[in-house]
């Protein structure tokens, strides 16, 4: 069984899918068999992981699954990613495109929180880790990745908003969890990303440990332009020499090792 994850604030920007796509690269690097599932109609992390969209024969994604409302639906949406590194076949992906914005007209219909969950029901059993990344938003999208989900984890940038964001998550999950009849539903960690030698970011990031403590994950991952860089050409961090690259890469390798220390493989 996969340990479930949701990725989530409610503040967009701050690296939610960054930390997803290189999350599961380090986990699948330390040997790990991760599922990505892109619950945002964006597509970012789709993109990321070099998946492309083939109109000509097109796949099925996440919404579909979703939309079906039977268990194991996930199963005809798990896709490779594009990457061409040696671990890439321990990473795949449950893919979204626009199209899953239409998932949102559903929000009404009772139970359909707990589609995603359903969905995933037993295809994600051969994975260590299922990371699910959410949109901006604590409403229908993140609620059902959020009702899927074993743990969560919040990623905020150290600035006000994004701090204010990352405190309505930690406090929609305290407070609704039992609504998305997920009550065992706990925030995990709290990654700390895009730090900067600004005055302002070591305030905001002292903060953040007062506020959420131990729940803060080591190591907080720096502002550098070859993490911009990867995504952008939708590459692994594998590969990429020169400049800060291997200091990102030791970067996010520690933020996994601390990952599954603070959310052990079932
Ligand atoms: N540590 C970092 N250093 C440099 N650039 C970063 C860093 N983290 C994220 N970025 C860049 O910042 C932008 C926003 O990141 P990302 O798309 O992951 O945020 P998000 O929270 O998923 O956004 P959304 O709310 O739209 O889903 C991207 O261009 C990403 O490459
Ligand atoms: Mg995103």
């Amino acid at each position: 069984m996969a340990k479930r994850v949701a990725v989530g604030n409610n503040k967009g920007g701050v690296g939610k899918t960054t930390t997803t796509v290189r999350l599961a690269e380090a986990l699948a690097k330390r040997g790990c068999r991760v599922l990505v599932v892109d619950l945002d109609p964006q597509g970012n992390a789709s993109r990321r992981l070099g998946w492309t969209f083939d109109a000509a024969a097109p796949q099925l994604t996440i919404s579909e699954a979703i939309r079906a409302d039977e268990v194991g639906a996930a199963a005809q949406v798990v896709q490779s990613v594009g990457w061409e590194t040696e671990y890439a076949d321990r990473i795949a992906l449950c893919p979204a495109r626009l199209e899953l914005e239409n998932r949102m007209s559903e929000a009404g219909i009772v139970g359909a929180h707990r589609r995603l969950a359903r969905a995933l029901d037993g295809v994600d059993r051969h994975f260590d880790y299922t990371l699910i990344d959410c949109p901006p938003s604590l409403f229908h999208l993140t609620q059902l990745g959020m009702a899927a989900a074993d743990v969560a984890v919040v990623v905020t940038t150290p600035e006000y908003d994004a701090v204010e964001a990352a405190i309505r998550v930690r406090d929609f999950i305290a407070h609704r969890a039992a609504d998305l009849s997920n009550p065992s539903l706990e925030l995990a960690g709290v990654v700390v990303n895009g730090l900067q030698q600004l005055g302002s970011h070591a305030f905001q990031r002292d903060g953040i440990r007062e506020t959420f403590g131990p729940l803060v994950w080591d190591p907080v991952v720096p502002r550098r332009s070859v993490v911009l860089d990867v995504d952008e050409s939708a590459l692994p961090l594998e590969g990429v020499t020169g400049g800060r690259a291997g200091e990102v890469r030791a970067v996010y390798e520690l933020l996994a090792e601390t990952f599954v220390k603070a959310v052990p493989a079932a």
